[in-house]
This record gives structure tokens, C-alpha cells and sequence, in this order.
């Protein structure tokens, strides 16, 4: 990104209120990005308040729901109303919906998507006028190695990652004519609250005496998620690679974050199909 000199560089995350949002919109604004660190519930804005007010940083909490199209207007009005413009845009928001394809409904996974893609949509749309006429920016968007690697038991969480990597990719040739830049961060398991945010089918048995097919599946999934998350990487490295990436001249498209991410990854590339499914399912129901 070519500096601003002394002007304003604006920057605006969604999901500001937890883990990887909520770290990335105090490192922005710490390192001078006048950031607006949008959440869906602004009653969870105290503890970012509290060290903005503390630390003197240049950020506001803003009102923003991903599925919510008024929100999502009225929130990019507010900004350009105050900045007129926005340098950059981290699409973070997001969940992941938890259980076997046969036991998720369809209404379930159309709402797995509407925050995890048509929510990124929505809200690239509402920004992008700006940043094309302003012939600048740079738009993140948290995607995740299960956007790049299948996992059982996850199936609509990996589809709205897949999703959002071809959206990405593809957005990338249409906007560099505008020098708008698309970036995709692919984080490993991160220690946020994401663990406890998952969403588990209503159809989805999660206990082992169910008479379900996938019950011992799904119950060895779940209950893997919390030793897995506990030993997760801090969300700061998150935040640096997207401080990284916004700060390149001409940045990667991808950027992995993670010890986990790039080994899974590697062996992914060296080994087939076949062998790699056998070694996850071996992991998951250990
Ligand atoms: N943690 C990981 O291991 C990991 C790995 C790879 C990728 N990711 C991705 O990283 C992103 C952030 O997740 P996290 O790990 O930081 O989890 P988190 O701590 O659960 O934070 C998720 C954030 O998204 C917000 N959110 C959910 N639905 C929203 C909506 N409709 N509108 C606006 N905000 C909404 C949540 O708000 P509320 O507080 O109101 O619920 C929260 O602020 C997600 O896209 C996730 O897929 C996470």
C-alpha cells in the first residue's frame, strides 16, 4: 500500500468484538490505521473501548451485521460520511456450522453461507464504489486452510471457505484494473472464542448412544475441537500477516498463518487423495 503521508489510512473490520477481529482492530489501529472495528452487538464493545480510551488509539466501535443489508449501509454510510474513503477492509465475521451432511439441513447451511459468504459479498459490494473511485485499497478476507482442505464433520464450514477463496481469486482480476488489491489469509486453529461459537446441526446427534450412523464420528469430532483449540496460535499472528499484506506494494493473494496450516499443507501436497483422507480420519477419531 503506497503511504498516505500524513493523511488518514481507514481501515474497517468485521467482527470486532472477538479473537481474531477484535486482535486485528487494535493492532491496525495501534500501528496508525484509523480503524472502525464493526460488530453485530455493541454491547460487546466495553474491553476494546476501554483499551482505545487507555492507549489514546485511533479507533470507534461501529454497528455492523453481516447479514443485515440496513446495517451493512448504514455503517459504510457512517464511515465515508466521517473519512471519505476506506483504505482497507478485513472481511474477518464469520462461524463454523458444526455435523454430517445428511444430518444438516438445507436452511442451516443457507445460513452457514449468508454470514460466512454472502455476508463478504454484501459488504464488498456496499465498499467497492469507494475504493474504485478512490483508485486504492485493500480488501482481506479471513478465509482458512478449510478453504483449501476438506474436514469431515464440516462440511458446510469447508464449502463457505471454498466458496470464499473462488470468490476471491476471481474478484482479484476484475479489481486490480481499479489498483484495489484482494488478499486471502488462511489461518491453522487459532485460540479464540470460536471453539465456543460453533453451531451443531439441530439434527445433528451429538452424543455416542444416539442411534444415529454418524454418531461416534461427529462425537469424536467435537469433542477433538477442544484439545485442538487450546493448543491454537495466538490471533496477533493473524493481525500481523493482515498488517503484513496491507503494507506490501504488491502483496501475495495468499497468506498462511499458522505451524499447523503450512505442515498440513505440505504433507496435503506430497501425498494422494486416498492416503491424506485416511491420515485425517485417523487424527479425528483417534
Ligand atoms: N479460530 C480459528 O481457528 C480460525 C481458523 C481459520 C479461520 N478462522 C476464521 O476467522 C474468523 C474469525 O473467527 P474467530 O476465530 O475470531 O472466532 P470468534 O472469536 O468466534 O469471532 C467471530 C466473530 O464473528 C462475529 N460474527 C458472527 N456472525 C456475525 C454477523 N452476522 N455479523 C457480524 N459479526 C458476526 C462474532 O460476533 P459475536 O461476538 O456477536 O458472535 C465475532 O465477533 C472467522 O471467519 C473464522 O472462520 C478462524
Amino acid at each position: 500500500m503506497k503511504s498516505r503521508g500524513n493523511k488518514k489510512t481507514v481501515a474497517v473490520v468485521t467482527g470486532s468484538s472477538s479473537g481474531i477481529g477484535f486482535e486485528t482492530s487494535l493492532f491496525l489501529a495501534r500501528n496508525g490505521f484509523y480503524t472502525y472495528a464493526t460488530m453485530r452487538n455493541l454491547a460487546k464493545s466495553d474491553s476494546i473501548i476501554d483499551l482505545k480510551q487507555k492507549e489514546k488509539l485511533p479507533l470507534e466501535a461501529v454497528h455492523l451485521d453481516v447479514t443485515n443489508d440496513k446495517s451493512i449501509k448504514e455503517a459504510i454510510g457512517k464511515i465515508i460520511h466521517e473519512q471519505e474513503r476506506i483504505d482497507v477492509l478485513v472481511n474477518n465475521a464469520g462461524y463454523a456450522l458444526v455435523g454430517p451432511l445428511e444430518e444438516i439441513s438445507v436452511q442451516e447451511f443457507i445460513e452457514q453461507f449468508e454470514t460466512n459468504v454472502f455476508g463478504v459479498m454484501r459488504v464488498i459490494q456496499e465498499v467497492l464504489p469507494y475504493m474504485r473511485k478512490q483508485r486504492s485499497g485493500t480488501i482481506v478476507n479471513i478465509s482458512s486452510v478449510a478453504g483449501m482442505i476438506g474436514f469431515p464433520i464440516t462440511s458446510a464450514y469447508v464449502s463457505s471457505k471454498f466458496a470464499l477463496e473462488g470468490l476471491s481469486e476471481s474478484m482479484a482480476y476484475e479489481l486490480e484494473q481499479f489498483g484495489i488489491k484482494v488478499v486471502l489469509i488462511e489461518p491453522g486453529v487459532i485460540k479464540t472464542n470460536f471453539n465456543k461459537n460453533l453451531r451443531v446441526g439441530k439434527m445433528v446427534a451429538s452424543t455416542n448412544d444416539s442411534t444415529s450412523p454418524y454418531a461416534e464420528i461427529t462425537q469424536k469430532r467435537i469433542s477433538g475441537f477442544i484439545p485442538r483449540f487450546e493448543m491454537g496460535s495466538a490471533p496477533k499472528k493473524v493481525a500481523e500477516a493482515i498488517l503484513k499484506a496491507i503494507r506490501s506494494e504488491n502483496p501475495d493473494l495468499r497468506y498462511m498463518v499458522g505451524g499447523d496450516a503450512f505442515r498440513l499443507m505440505e504433507i496435503k501436497k506430497n501425498t494422494s487423495d486416498g492416503e491424506f483422507r485416511k491420515l485425517v480420519m485417523k487424527s479425528v477419531l483417534r
